[in-house]
């Protein structure tokens, strides 16, 4: 056989084998890369177990800063198991072996941040996007390590090493992955999946009047605690006499009767407990002589809880928050809430807020209205604005995005939401200013999203008793008479409602002929009311659009809702214009909702003065 022969038939042998491994590949890779392409089920199947509290008080690697990024509107990284972008492999120099990624190579991303504001190319981008980055670690011994990601949207998948930690679905709450049998010493990889992608048995669904900004919007870390540490606990005052701490402390992974010491040093108070076959502490400390939180006070306490080797430190405000029929109590006093509705949208630079100057900003405008209360809308805010409010004596409205027509006859979605009430609820319940907690924003008023929403407002009750539920309800009605009389409102302790009479319907001046009629004895709150106007933007008083239409709007609302006797607060819609994909009229709205009170770069239009007057005349709603 010559040489020609040999090597044509060594070839032939040579390509039916390539040919029965490429099949081989055909029959496995293809039906995996099938299954990948479904991240809903695998993302929602398995949510983290633990959830850390008071992580920010900690001391932890921030994994903050730049991280490589691959867009991936395909999932492509997803497939190819041991080749799959989690195993973030970089090949040798020299290598010949086929690699389709390479993170090393790729360009970078700040985290935290969304990524459509950071790149012009990807303002639009919602789907699948890789996050990467190396980082030092020692683990020691007889502890444990979690990567802790203050929100990603919406869907997300995280590796250490290659190893699938966790996954979690939902944008705006905390959550942590174990990463103790992951970590090692020396360099360490950490890989994000994050898919923007809205989903229709998504919370919230597909529509929504704000921007779907994605990626790892707020701090990511590792924490490391000891094999037994204070995962959880919850310090309230009691209701009837405001002069015992109530509440408990739980120790994950402690032996029944381990010893919690809880301080309040300056207040020279001190508990020892020790804990129940739960790993729970039940706190009741004599408070008498606390100085209690207020808007007009807002005194925060240094608070020492100790367990074993673990520490956790917090600054928390006691205070109580209760309903009497129609009124609101502050500490037993009745109180007048005014406020205005925020957006978690980055002031001058746009994008989501997520450092102290954004939050700082924000809410120095608040206080400049002389508001003692802001509707964090329509989702759980970066952690730093309820700090801040707590610091600078805001009280706040939380709420989870169940906004407009989510797919309430789903379970799963109901599933969904409790989820995210249960991380919101679990990150702030040790947060005084946070005295609200909205279950859902203008949802049709039909049987089936009432028995979802009465469930949501029993599971809050139940999570939290010590603080108020609400919803942002709709009216109905014509121009001359609104009935506020949604069935949902019999499930809360507040009624919010959203009108918008003068912009979408009428005339500023409608207003004044409007006749309220209220089904409940119970506080309301006017949780959305205005209009838009272009800064800058001059005219007569109806010129849509014209500072002075805003203006006019406002004057012939606070005229008409001071008519409401039971109106115990306000939150127009809003503090700042924000972006938004359904406001698209060139030369006015290009892409933003301009309902702000001030534009998105700081300009303060003619709204602003009439509500600040409104505030400081104490000119708008009753405390009794
Ligand atoms: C609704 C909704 C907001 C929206 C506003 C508006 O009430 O709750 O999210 O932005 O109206 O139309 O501007």
């Amino acid at each position: 056989m010559s040489r020609t022969e040999r090597v044509l038939s060594n070839a032939a042998a040579g390509a039916a084998m390539v040919l029965l491994v490429y099949l081989l590949w055909i029959g496995l890779a293809v039906p995996y890369a099938l299954i990948a392409q479904q991240p809903a089920a695998i993302a929602s199947s398995t949510p983290a177990p633990t959830l850390l509290v008071a992580v920010d008080q900690r001391t932890v690697l921030s994994l903050n800063g730049d991280w490589h990024y691959i867009v991936d509107p395909y999932d492509s990284g997803l497939g190819g198991g041991r080749s799959g972008y989690p195993m973030d492999e970089e090949l040798p120099a020299g290598s010949n072996k086929l690699l389709e990624y390479s993170f090393a190579k790729s360009p970078t991303i700040k985290v935290p941040g969304d990524w459509n504001t950071q790149k012009e190319s990807l303002l639009y981008y919602e789907g699948g996007f890789w996050y990467e980055r190396h980082f030092q670690y020692q683990p020691q011994a007889g502890h444990r390590a979690f990567v802790d990601i203050g929100a990603a949207n919406y869907r997300s998948r995280v590796w250490v090493n290659g190893q699938l930690l966790c996954t979690h679905e939902g944008g705006f709450t905390q959550f942590d992955c174990e990463a103790t049998k992951a970590v090692k010493a020396g360099e360490n990889s950490v890989v994000i999946f994050v898919d923007s992608t809205r989903i229709a048995d998504g919370v919230p669904t597909l529509k929504t009047d704000w921007w779907n900004y994605g990626g790892l919007t707020r701090d990511v870390s590792l924490v490391t605690v000891p094999q037994s540490f204070i995962d959880d606990f919850e310090l309230h005052l009691d209701r009837a006499t405001r002069s015992v701490i109530e509440g408990f402390v739980h120790v994950e992974g402690a032996q029944p009767g381990t010893p919690v010491t809880v301080d309040l040093p300056e207040a020279k108070l001190h508990l020892d407990g020790v804990t129940d076959a739960a790993g729970r502490v039940a706190v009741n400390l004599s408070a008498r002589g606390l100085t209690l939180w207020s808007p007009e006070n807002p005194k925060l306490y240094h608070v020492v809880l100790k367990s074993g080797d673990d520490t956790l430190t917090d600054e928390m405000g006691f205070r109580t928050i209760e309903t009497s029929g129609s009124r609101i109590l502050l500490n037993g006093n009745p109180i007048v809430l005014h406020g205005v509705c925020i957006h978690a949208e980055a002031p001058y630079r746009s994008g989501r807020v997520n450092n102290d100057k954004d939050v700082a900003t924000l809410l120095g405008w608040v206080k400049e209205l002389g508001a003692n209360y802001v509707r964090l809308a329509h989702y759980p805010h970066d952690q730093r604005m309820t700090r801040a409010a707590d610091r600078m004596g805001i009280l706040v409205w939380s709420e989870v995005p169940v906004y407009w027509a989510v797919e309430f006859e789903r379970e799963d979605v109901f599933a969904k939401s409790q989820q995210q009430l249960h991380e919101e609820i679990r990150r702030d319940r040790d947060k005084a200013s946070v005295i609200l907690w909205s279950i859902a924003n203008e949802t049709p008023n039909n049987p089936t999203r009432t028995a979802f929403l009465t469930r949501s407002a029993n599971f809050v009750h139940q999570e939290d008793p010590t603080r108020l539920v609400t919803a942002a309800l709709l009216v109905r009605g014509d121009s001359k008479t609104k009935y506020i009389d949604d069935p949902l409102g019999n499930a809360l302790d507040v009624i919010g409602f959203n009108e918008y009479v003068g912009w979408y319907e009428g005339t500023p001046e409608t207003a004044d002929s409007v006749e309220w009629k209220v089904a409940f004895d119970k506080p309301l709150i006017t949780s959305e009311f205005g209009g838009g106007a272009k800064a800058g933007m001059h005219g007569a008083n109806d010129t849509r659009w014209s500072e002075e239409y805003q203006a006019e709007i406002y004057r012939h609302q606070i005229a008409m809702l001071n008519k409401i006797p039971q109106l115990r607060g306000t939150t127009p819609w809003i503090l700042m214009d924000f972006r938004s994909p359904v406001r698209e009229l060139p030369g006015i709205q290009d892409g933003y909702n301009r309902k702000g009170l001030i534009s998105d770069q700081g300009q303060k239009k003619a709204a602003f003065y009439v509500l600040q007057k409104a505030y400081k005349e104490n000119g708008l709603g009753h405390a009794e």
